[in-house]
């Protein structure tokens, strides 16, 4: 098992490559197209520091439903953890492949792994041109007993940059439930409490044109927070894929869909893709926030006032499992997703 997943990580091989293989080559309609997008002046760089929390709140609350994106600066989370943070990924990433194997194989339950493409590796037509290490969020020994202990910082870099993550997390959740009129608490507790860390990794490609690093999707979740040091990351708005200008030190932050659910479509979960490039490594840490199992997951009630509510409710299991079906059956179902629960017949 161990064998085969290291053979397969895409960072263990590219090198030794000169063009594309075949299996990472996507049908000339589902290629990124032209590469060079225009990088993204429009999405707000939103200001956490400033002390116009009413200002503060309506700017994200635009940027939620223009583009289901926004960056945050001045956040309160140090340059020198989010620069120890990325470095002891790329450290990780940049380890040999059986090393990697082994540090993410101790998790009986699998929660803490290392993957390859996506999760549906051996049914996939086409794989995606990246590396992932996830594992849950949270920091407590029971968890971090199965992360890795390679790189030697990484323990302690680690649940540092999760505790400052769940921070946070909080504070825009607040700023969110503010802007759309709920309580500043309305995401505590159930709504947000099983946070994961994703570590995207994405080595140079020989051909971007061919390739993919992530399709188009939407996040499972109610947000994901984002550290990106390097261009790849692209919104589709209108029509047209733009790129999220890497700014050092800020937090990308997006809209998935759980949230789209609750605030009953005021916000939309946003769409988004990963386009690989032929020059540099590029290394990703995502932070899902994901309400536990069991959490109901319906539009808020005060939301459904003047609007009759346009989702059924589920629980996140089960619209984890309606999300999984959709997406395993259709390549561009990000619509589909949805659809299984809607309401309103459209
Ligand atoms: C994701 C994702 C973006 C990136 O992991 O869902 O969209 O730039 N990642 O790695
Ligand atoms: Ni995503």
């Amino acid at each position: 098992m161990e064998r085969i997943l290291d053979q397969k990580l895409v960072s263990s091989w590219f090198d030794v490559h000169q063009s594309v293989p075949e299996t990472y080559v996507f049908p000339p309609e589902k290629r990124p197209g032209k590469l060079n997008v225009p990088l993204c002046k429009s999405i707000p760089v939103v200001d956490l520091g400033s002390h116009d929390r009413r200002d503060t709140i309506q700017q994200i609350f635009k940027a939620s439903q223009d583009f289901g994106f926004f960056q945050v600066i001045n956040h309160g989370v140090s340059n020198k953890l989010i620069d120890d943070t990325i470095s002891v990924f790329k450290e990780f990433h940049e380890m040999p492949s059986k090393d990697k194997a082994r540090e993410c194989s101790k998790d009986p339950s699998r929660d803490c792994k290392l993957y390859t493409s996506s999760e549906n590796y051996a049914n996939e037509e086409v794989h995606y041109w990246r590396d992932a290490l996830t594992h849950p969020g949270h920091t407590s020994e029971k968890y971090l007993q199965y992360w890795p202990q390679k790189p030697t910082q990484y323990r302690d870099v680690v649940k540092r940059y999760l505790e400052e993550a769940r921070n946070l997390g909080a504070v825009i959740l607040e700023l969110l439930a503010e802007g759309l009129g709920l309580s500043a608490e309305f995401f505590n507790g159930g709504h947000s409490d099983s946070p994961m860390l994703l570590s995207n990794h994405y080595p140079p490609c020989p051909d971007p044109s061919l390739t993919l690093g992530l399709t188009k999707h939407r996040d499972p979740t109610l947000i994901t927070i984002l550290l990106q040091d390097t261009e790849g990351l692209q919104v589709f708005k209108d029509g047209n894929w733009i790129g999220v200008e890497p700014v050092s030190t800020a937090f990308v932050v997006n809209i998935g869909y759980v949230l789209q659910i609750i605030s009953n479509s005021k916000f939309k979960g946003a769409e988004h893709r990963v386009v690989t490039n032929s020059r540099v490594a590029r290394t990703t840490i995502a932070y899902l926030i994901y309400p536990s199992n069991e959490n109901l997951i319906e539009p808020a009630k005060a939301l459904c006032n003047q609007n009759p509510p346009l989702y059924q409710s589920l629980t996140f299991k089960e619209f984890l499992k309606n999300f999984k079906a959709n997406f395993k059956s259709k390549i561009d179902s990000t619509e589909a997703v949805l659809q299984t629960i809607s309401l309103s017949g459209s």
